[in-house]
């Protein structure tokens, strides 16, 4: 049996937090499935177009990856998509209440689908989009905080 996971987000845009969980959790799985909400009610920057291609530039180097976009529930794409683990990362004790009410829901919703908690690595602990962008916005150095081509987009972007 193929083990799919799924690495479910915004990534508005990928930041080297996100490529840090994605390769970790791809040497967890046979393959792993980076998946980018396009309905999402937030109002993101970058459009998924943009996103995907930053996020499919950063993985080239992973074969067992790859990027798709999903719409409406994530546990219904999972069940269609024979996914049976949702990986999340978790930076600090501030993300773990919305992670583990969605963890919880969406295992209310699709039982055999587990969520998988990776911590975040000490040095992407304090990472964001939404701080990086806003260091982007007043021009700040992001080199070290997102992969080169979300450096490129979020430098044109501003
Ligand atoms: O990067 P984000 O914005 O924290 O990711 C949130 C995401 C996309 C994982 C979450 O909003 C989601 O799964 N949305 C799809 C709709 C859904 O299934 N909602 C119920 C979750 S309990």
């Amino acid at each position: 049996m193929t083990n799919i996971a799924i690495y479910p987000g915004s990534f508005d845009p990928i930041t080297n937090g996100h490529l840090d969980i994605i390769r970790r959790a791809s040497k967890l799985c046979d393959k792993l499935i980076v998946a980018v909400l396009v309905n999402s009610s937030k109002k993101n920057l970058f459009t998924f177009d943009e996103r995907i291609h930053m996020i499919e530039d950063a993985i080239s180097d992973l074969d067992n990856v790859c990027v798709k976009t999903f719409s409406g529930l994530l546990v219904d794409y999972c069940t269609q998509n024979n996914v049976s683990a949702i990986i999340r990362g978790l930076r600090a004790v501030s993300d773990f209440e919305y992670e583990l009410q969605m963890a919880q829901m969406n295992r209310k919703l699709e039982d055999n689908v587990e969520t998988i908690f990776l911590t975040a690595s000490t040095k992407y602990s304090f990472l964001s989009s939404s701080i990086v962008k806003e260091i982007a916005r007043y021009k700040g150095n992001i080199e070290e905080l997102v992969p080169k081509k979300a450096c490129e987009y979020l430098v044109e972007k501003f």
